[in-house]
């Protein structure tokens, strides 16, 4: 592989941990321990292993951190009735729970329930607004949040730029848009916001200067479909069969990368790119959670 245009962002991610871990440090100092929770609901086992690793990263930052697992069939209530706790618990600054839910939970009911003070995850409809509306103090939600620092860290040009964000999911693509068409440092780009039914992506991926690929289809960004010198962000994680794997399958991303790389000014690998930024965002937030709630006590 290639690595001259290559975005690595797990390095990216260890200059972002740095800083938390200094931020947590101060905390500490100040005698306060930045603590996370995370709810787990059922025995989803792509959410065992994000919850297992999110958890192992906030131990190495120092950020105290613990698991509730709830069964499959916990009825909202039960969930919220936990999150009620949670929130009133001072000694918790952040509050995640996993995607996805059951099918019997409704996840906006759930992520409202969750203090905006406390939500980590930015999905809070308080913290999408204050996005949305350029206010800060709100939190971001980490993938998009971790995409932008990739952006900003890896040197590319985002004002005035042309950026088509293929996905409009409320996790990633909307977020991704919010960000980056403010009125602000490090925006001030042009949005194109693909989705299923829009009629010619290849057409508006191949103007762009930044393409922000966030749809789950393998491989579909083609290099015919990138302008010679783009930034391609690959955020998808898509399953394929693979009867080499030892798993019989293995994870891809939404970008054809052997052909894309090569294209490309600046290319994310898959994984390797977003994936670490997302946690590294989190335990961010987590710690600006606690320095929030720190100063909110102190006054
Ligand atoms: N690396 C990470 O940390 C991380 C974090 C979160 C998500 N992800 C990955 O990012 C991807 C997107 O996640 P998400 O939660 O945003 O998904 P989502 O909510 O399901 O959104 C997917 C979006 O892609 C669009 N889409 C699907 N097929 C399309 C096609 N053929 N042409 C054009 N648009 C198409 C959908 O259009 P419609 O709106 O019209 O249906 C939708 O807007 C997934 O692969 C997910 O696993 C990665």
């Amino acid at each position: 592989m290639l690595t001259d245009n290559l975005i690595d962002g797990r390095a990216i991610a260890q200059e972002v941990h740095a800083e938390t871990e200094s931020r947590v440090a101060s905390l500490k100092l100040a005698g306060v321990e930045p603590s996370l929770m995370f709810i787990r609901v059922g025995e989803d086992p792509a959410s065992k292993v994000y919850v297992g690793m999110k958890e192992r990263t906030a131990a190495r930052l120092g950020i105290r951190s613990d698991t509730t697992v709830l069964p499959e069939n916990t009825p909202e209530t039960g969930l919220l009735e936990l999150l009620r706790k949670l929130n009133a618990d001072a000694s918790v600054h952040g509050v995640l729970v996993q995607a996805p839910l059951p099918v019997h939970i409704d996840e906006t009911n759930v992520f409202s329930a969750v203090s905006p003070a406390k939500d980590v995850d930015g999905f809070h409809p308080l913290n999408a607004g204050k996005l949305m509306l350029g206010e800060g103090g709100g939190f971001v939600p980490c993938t998009p949040g971790g995409v932008h620092e990739l952006l900003i860290r890896s040197g590319v040009t985002i004002e005035g730029a042309d950026v088509v964000i293929l996905g409009r999911g409320n996790i990633v693509g909307k977020p991704m848009a919010a960000i980056l068409c403010q009125k602000a440092k490090y925006a001030n780009a042009t949005i194109t916001l693909c989705h299923s039914r829009s009629r010619d992506v290849a057409k508006y991926c191949r103007r762009a200067d930044i393409i922000i690929a966030a749809m789950g289809v393998a491989g579909f960004v083609k290099a015919n479909m990138v302008k010679p010198g783009a930034t391609v962000i690959d955020v998808g994680v898509n399953r394929v069969d693979d009867p080499a794997a030892e798993k019989g399958y293995r994870l891809v991303g939404d970008v054809d990368f052997a052909a894309v790389q090569p294209v490309a000014g600046k290319i994310t690998p898959n994984p390797g790119g977003v994936g670490p930024m997302t946690i590294a965002m989190l335990m961010r937030n987590t710690v600006r959670a606690a320095e929030q709630q720190t100063d909110e006590c102190a006054r």
